[in-house]
């Protein structure tokens, strides 16, 4: 016996007393020094999952809107937003599902839209993008585009055929609902003979006055004094008619 062990060699041993120290190390803490709490043997730790189960609940879900809002929900399933859940855009709303006078959040104002449309380079090519500074900076997004069904409103496209570049930089300006023949009195004709019969174009500062001067009854164009404002020039000496700027 004596000799079997002298024969073991020294590496061996001291190996062995290694080993025997980290068995009684990783006993002790096992036993001795960690929390119950971790040792309960399941997949999670026991206090974690109580704690957890314990919050207040506060989401509702994607489906049980849809109960009590069935045309919303009927809308939005088969537009563009199907895959915005309700509670992304009216916030948590778990309080309005037990008591409905409990009223969800109502997130009409641009800010929010352009969190997710605002242009930005690392979003996927093809998701629908705006720049908030050009695209109709003084409406609520919500005036044009309804939030629950948002189909891409339509601009007037008549002439796009042969104008293509003005008509898709006037979609994206402030004046994209204003057709191009409230500005140009176009014959039939130009359709033909494009060239030989033209349409007018304003000559006046008075026709962008129409709208734009302080006396106009057109609420929603922003005014301006027509004697003084940029007063020698013509207005498209300054303002691209087609994707006007504040500048
Ligand atoms: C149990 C039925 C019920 C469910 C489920 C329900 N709602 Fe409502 N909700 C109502 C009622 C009723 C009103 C109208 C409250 C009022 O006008 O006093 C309302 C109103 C609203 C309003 C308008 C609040 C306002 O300021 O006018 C929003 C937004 C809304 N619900 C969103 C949601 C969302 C999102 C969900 C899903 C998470 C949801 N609701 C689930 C019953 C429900
Ligand atoms: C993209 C954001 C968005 C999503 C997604 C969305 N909503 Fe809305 N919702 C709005 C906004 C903005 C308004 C305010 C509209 C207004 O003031 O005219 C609104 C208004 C409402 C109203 C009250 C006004 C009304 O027309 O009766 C209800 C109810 C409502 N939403 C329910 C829902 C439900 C249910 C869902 C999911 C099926 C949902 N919404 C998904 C943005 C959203
Ligand atoms: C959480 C992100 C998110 C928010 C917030 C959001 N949207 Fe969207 N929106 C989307 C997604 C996703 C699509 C679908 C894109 C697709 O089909 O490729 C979309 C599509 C659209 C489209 C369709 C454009 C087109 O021509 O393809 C319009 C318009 C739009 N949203 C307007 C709005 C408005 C207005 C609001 C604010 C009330 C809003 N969105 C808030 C994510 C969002
Ligand atoms: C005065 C009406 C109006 C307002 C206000 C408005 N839009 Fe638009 N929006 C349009 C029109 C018109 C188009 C062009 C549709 C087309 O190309 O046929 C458009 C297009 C879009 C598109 C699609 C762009 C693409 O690449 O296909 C998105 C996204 C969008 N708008 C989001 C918004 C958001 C977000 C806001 C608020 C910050 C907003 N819109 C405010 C009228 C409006
Ligand atoms: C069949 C193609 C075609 C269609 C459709 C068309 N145009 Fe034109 N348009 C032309 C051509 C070509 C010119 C001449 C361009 C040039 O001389 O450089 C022109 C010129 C114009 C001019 C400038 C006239 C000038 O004297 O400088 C205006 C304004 C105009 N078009 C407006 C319109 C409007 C508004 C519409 C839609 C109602 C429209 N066009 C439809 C082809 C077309
Ligand atoms: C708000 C009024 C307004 C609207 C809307 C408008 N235009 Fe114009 N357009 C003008 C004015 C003003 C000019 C003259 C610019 C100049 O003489 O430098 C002009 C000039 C033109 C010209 C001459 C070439 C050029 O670029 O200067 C063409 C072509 C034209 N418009 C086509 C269109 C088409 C197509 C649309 C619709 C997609 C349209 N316009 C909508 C005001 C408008
Ligand atoms: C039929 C009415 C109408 C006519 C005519 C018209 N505009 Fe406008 N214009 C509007 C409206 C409406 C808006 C505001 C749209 C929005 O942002 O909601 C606007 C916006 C503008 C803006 C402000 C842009 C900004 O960023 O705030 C300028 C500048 C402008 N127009 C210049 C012109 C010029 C120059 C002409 C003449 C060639 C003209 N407009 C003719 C209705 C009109
Ligand atoms: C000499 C250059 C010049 C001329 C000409 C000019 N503008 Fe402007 N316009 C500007 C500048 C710069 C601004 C921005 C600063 C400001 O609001 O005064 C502006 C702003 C505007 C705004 C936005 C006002 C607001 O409160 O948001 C409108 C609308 C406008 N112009 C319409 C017109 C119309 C219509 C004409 C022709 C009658 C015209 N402009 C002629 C330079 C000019």
């Amino acid at each position: 016996m004596k000799d079997m062990l002298k024969r073991i060699p020294e590496q061996i041993k001291r190996l062995a007393v290694v080993i025997a120290v980290i068995i009684t190390g990783v006993v002790t803490v096992r036993y001795f020094i960690l929390p119950s709490s971790l040792t309960d043997g399941r997949f999670h730790r026991q206090s974690t999952v109580e704690r957890e189960t314990a919050k207040n609940i506060v989401f509702a879900g994607a489906t049980i809107c849809g109960n009590c809002h069935g045309d919303k929900a009927e809308k939005k399933k088969a537009g563009y937003h199907k895959t915005v859940n309700c509670e992304t855009c009216h916030g948590p709303a778990q309080s309005h599902i037990e008591n409905p006078a409990n009223k969800p959040a109502m997130s009409g104002g641009r800010d929010f839209c352009v969190f997710c449309h605002a242009y930005d380079q690392s979003r996927p090519t093809g998701f629908p993008q705006i720049n908030p500074v050009l695209h109709n900076p003084l409406k609520a997004c919500i005036t044009c585009h309804n939030p629950h069904d948002p189909v891409p409103s339509q601009t007037p496209r008549e002439c796009s055929a042969c104008h293509a570049q003005i008509a898709s930089i006037k979609t994206v300006s402030p004046h994209a609902l204003i057709g191009c023949t409230s500005c140009h009195n176009v014959p039939e004709k130009h359709k033909v003979s494009p060239r030989s019969v033209r349409p007018t174009k304003p000559d006046t500062r008075e026709f962008c006055g129409k709208c734009h001067r302080k006396e106009s009854d057109r609420k929603d164009a922003p005014k301006i004094d027509l004697a003084t404002h940029g007063e020698r020039f013509l207005c498209w000496e300054c303002h691209y008619p087609h994707r006007p700027e504040r500048m």
